[in-house]
């Protein structure tokens, strides 16, 4: 069974053909990161404009590299949300005339289970696991315990890690975006140099961002001179004990031993070692995507479009995105 995945979420325009909920046919990625770049990050308005110049393209690509009609498909699973409202718009009424016009069903998939179930075209790990989704959007910590059934157990209280990533990026001068960037920088860095705050809630699994942000700002006004490596790694180092501390926490209070690393910071390098590493000594596992599926692309909205299109839960034409839109809610 072949479902044709679109995402239109941020600042990708992807589409890709899925077979079966895990076999990559063709995964197709347009990125905008040449037009955001002068300006330091992503400008909506802009954003939805070359969604709307690169939807056809994209899809048609996808498409001739599968080598696929469309009377093969069996589904179009498209992100409803959460992400830039321009740009959702752009997929979902490109994925609504599309199903018209070709009366192909039509799917409608929350960015963040994409973002969850890429590792199903990699890997099978078993339910329950912990998904730590983070990205420049979230970061949330979920209980998976079967498709469909999330409980999130902790969630930033400000800025996501990729966000964090790419403002400090901006305010060393590194360039966007920023993760990237900072995850080779860090690596020529001392991560003890600088002791940046941890944001760990005490009242929940909530953990916060903000204030290192603002630490890693005032450490640069106070020492202009500091090495820019050191204060990259030791950002880093903060941020990554947060999120390890986290994952690692819920995973024993609710009794998980596979943990699910997604979203386009799970790409860091030392974030996918360090969790490893220490998960091991609690002899939890942890489930690590290819780099090119952390980040934003189509054939995780596929794989997600699969099973709710083998569970008959389709989305009609009155299909609107959502920008903010909480996994495990009513509609969400
Ligand atoms: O999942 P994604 O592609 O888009 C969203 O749904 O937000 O994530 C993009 C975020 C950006 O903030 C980017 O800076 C960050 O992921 N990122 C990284 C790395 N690669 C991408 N952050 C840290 N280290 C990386 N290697
Ligand atoms: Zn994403």
């Amino acid at each position: 069974m072949l479902i044709l995945g679109i995402d239109t979420s941020c600042d990708d325009t992807a589409a890709s053909v899925v077979e079966n909920g895990h076999k990559i046919i063709s995964n197709v990625v347009s990125s905008q990161n040449e037009i955001h770049k002068k300006y330091g990050g992503i400008v909506p308005e802009l954003a939805s404009r070359r969604h709307l110049e690169m939807i056809m393209p994209v899809v048609d690509e996808a498409m001739s590299r599968a080598n696929a009609k469309f009377k093969d498909i069996s589904a179009i699973a498209v992100s409803k949300g959460p992400g830039l409202i321009g740009s959702l718009l752009v997929g979902v009424c490109f994925a609504k005339s599309l199903s018209f016009v070709k009366k192909i069903p039509l799917v409608a998939i929350n960015h963040l289970e994409g973002h969850i179930f890429s590792i199903f075209l990699e890997e099978k790990p078993e339910f329950p696991f912990l998904a730590l989704v983070v990205s420049g959007g979230h970061t949330s910590v979920y209980k998976v315990s079967a498709f469909g059934q999330y409980i999130e157990l902790g969630r930033t209280r400000d800025d996501a890690a990729g966000e964090a990533y790419d403002k400090v990026a901006k305010l060393l001068g590194f360039g966007y975006p920023g993760g990237p960037i900072m995850d080779t920088i860090a690596e020529k860095g001392d991560a003890n140099a600088i002791v940046f705050p941890r944001g760990l809630l005490k009242e929940s699994f909530d953990v916060s961002f903000s204030g290192l942000k603002t630490a890693v700002l005032n450490h640069v006004r106070k020492y202009p001179e500091s090495k820019k490596e050191d204060i990259a790694a030791s950002f880093q180092s903060a941020v990554i004990d947060v999120l390890i501390k986290r994952a690692l926490a819920c995973a024993t209070e609710n009794k998980l031993k596979n943990i699910v690393l997604s979203g386009g910071v799970a790409a860091n390098s030392a974030l996918r070692k360090q969790l490893v590493k220490k998960a091991l000594d609690q002899d939890i596992r942890v489930y690590l995507s290819s780099l090119y599926l952390c980040t934003d692309n189509a054939a995780m909205i596929a794989v997600a479009g699969f099973y709710h299109f083998k569970n008959n839960d389709l989305a009609d034409f009155s299909l609107n995105p959502k920008a903010f839109l909480p996994l495990g809610s009513a509609n969400g």
